[in-house]
């Protein structure tokens, strides 16, 4: 190792000077970091310059890498059921309002008999956690050992948890100095920062839903392509297959934003019925999922029909101590919204209406904050529906009803209601140039 490679100084010149970094160099300042080696002044220097020059792929690639090695990467390979190794398989979503996918799809995926270890974090800001969600269950738990979590993969094959500090340390560190440092927004950042996590997790493969839109983590398509096909190359060169869906999020998703509520909707779906776009987006993704799994052959929407689906959601939540039929906590408080005047609705802002289940309670402002299980938001129409004036709009959920007043002035806006001009003229339907949901699939090299 030359002596550079140990001057903070010169590692972080090379990058303000639109450098490329070294392995060495990118190595050792992670580790240094990580270690309380290097100073937060001069690592938030390293990462601003990192946001302005950007990084190459082998550079984000050994990024990733030195977060990954910086704490124990678990390692499912052992994993057997009928004395047969199981395949894991894994999603990750960058974040979208009303997006439960992951409750219907790990019990989904897992009843075609691959395994799925969703290691999931708490949600801050306008989209909420998944582990948030699920803890509306009476009884269940996110804190599981190795062990619990090995059981219940080979006995149940779905496993949602917490994952545990060991997984790239380094991560939660540079995360956290990211946040107070205005270097969130990076491509390279947020690959690397996403990837080891998932990386450090063990899956064998592995599905990323990136989402675009004004719900988004990132509004534009461009951008979003980018950090999909960045995020596949690092996964593949760690050796986890992997492959990325663009879906939209300029609408939110389903009915429904929150916690109890969401976990509501999405017994509607495991049970063959729920909102078209959940339905539409789950199977998609777990048409993703058993392709890389190599379950080929099957219709995923089959065993959301049949049953069996619902099946491993309840194997999954009696595993982890919760009651499958528990009726879910109901809030004591709920307002509605309703429609100033009568046409077609062409728009819902998904994030207006993150931002008001945030408001009503449903998500943190501050990492470690308590949620209310029973907060949220549900809407009674969705882009293209004909709606009179009067009707409601949005039914809002809260413990604490202060709430509804800074709800409601989120809301504010987060709809455009305009003439009925009627299906299949031009201008019906949604406004400007809808997307689909599922807009395009990345796959690696392509
Ligand atoms: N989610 C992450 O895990 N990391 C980022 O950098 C951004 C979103």
């Amino acid at each position: 190792m030359s002596a550079d490679v140990h001057d903070p100084i010169s590692v972080i010149a090379t990058k303000r000077d639109g450098g490329v970094l070294g392995d060495a160099q990118i190595e050792w300042a992670v580790d240094a970091y990580t270690r309380g080696r290097m100073a937060p002044e001069q690592m938030s220097a390293l990462l601003m310059a990192i946001v302005l020059r950007g990084m190459g792929r082998r550079e984000i690639a050994t990024w990733t890498r030195a977060m990954v090695d910086s704490g124990r990467r678990a390692d499912w390979r052992a994993l057997r059921r009928d004395g047969r190794p199981l395949v894991t398989v894994d999603k990750h979503s960058t974040g979208g309002v009303g997006d439960k996918i992951t409750l219907p799809l790990a019990p989904l995926v897992a009843s075609y008999g691959l395994a799925v270890p969703q290691l999931s974090g708490r949600g801050l800001g306008h989209t909420g956690g998944t582990l948030d969600k699920l803890e509306s269950i009476p009884g269940w738990r996110a804190e599981l050992s190795v062990d619990e979590m090995t059981a219940q993969l080979e006995r149940v094959g779905a496993v949602v948890c917490a994952a545990s500090p060991d997984l790239a340390p380094a991560d939660r560190l540079l995360y956290a100095l990211r946040d107070i440092t205005g270097t969130v927004e990076s491509i390279p950042l947020i690959a690397s920062s996403i990837m080891s996590k998932k990386i450090a997790e063990g899956t064998g493969a592995l599905v990323l839903d990136v989402k675009v839109g004004s719900g988004a983590f990132l509004p534009d398509l461009g951008a979003a392509r980018e950090l999909a096909a960045t995020m596949v190359d690092l996964g593949e060169r760690a050796g986890v297959a992997t492959s990325a869906l663009l879906t939209n999020m300029d609408t939110p998703l389903g009915r429904s934003a929150g916690n109890a509520v969401e976990v509501a909707e999405s017994l509607e779906v495991l049970a063959g019925d729920g909102p078209d776009d959940v339905v539409e987006l789950t199977v998609a993704l777990a048409r993703e999922m058993l392709e890389l799994g190599g379950v080929t052959g099957v219709d995923p929407a089959e065993n959301l029909r049949n049953g069996r689906a619902m099946d491993s959601w309840r194997a999954m939540v009696t595993a982890q101590g919760g009651d499958p039929d528990a009726p879910l906590p109901r809030a004591a408080h709920t307002d509605v919204v309703v429609a100033e005047s009568s046409g077609r609705l062409r728009r819902m802002d998904a994030r207006a209406v993150g931002d008001a289940a945030w408001r009503l309670g449903a998500g943190r402002s501050v990492p470690g904050e308590a949620v209310q299980a029973q907060a949220g938001v549900v809407w009674h129409a969705v882009p293209g529906d004909l709606i009179e004036a009067g009707a409601t709009l949005f039914t809002l959920h809260t413990e604490t009803p202060e709430r509804f007043a800074p709800a409601r002035a989120a809301l504010s806006g987060a709809v455009e209601i305009g003439a009925d001009i009627g299906d299949g003229e031009p201008g019906a339907g949604t406004s400007g140039d809808a997307r689909p949901l599922v807009i395009e699939r990345v796959r690696f090299g392509g």
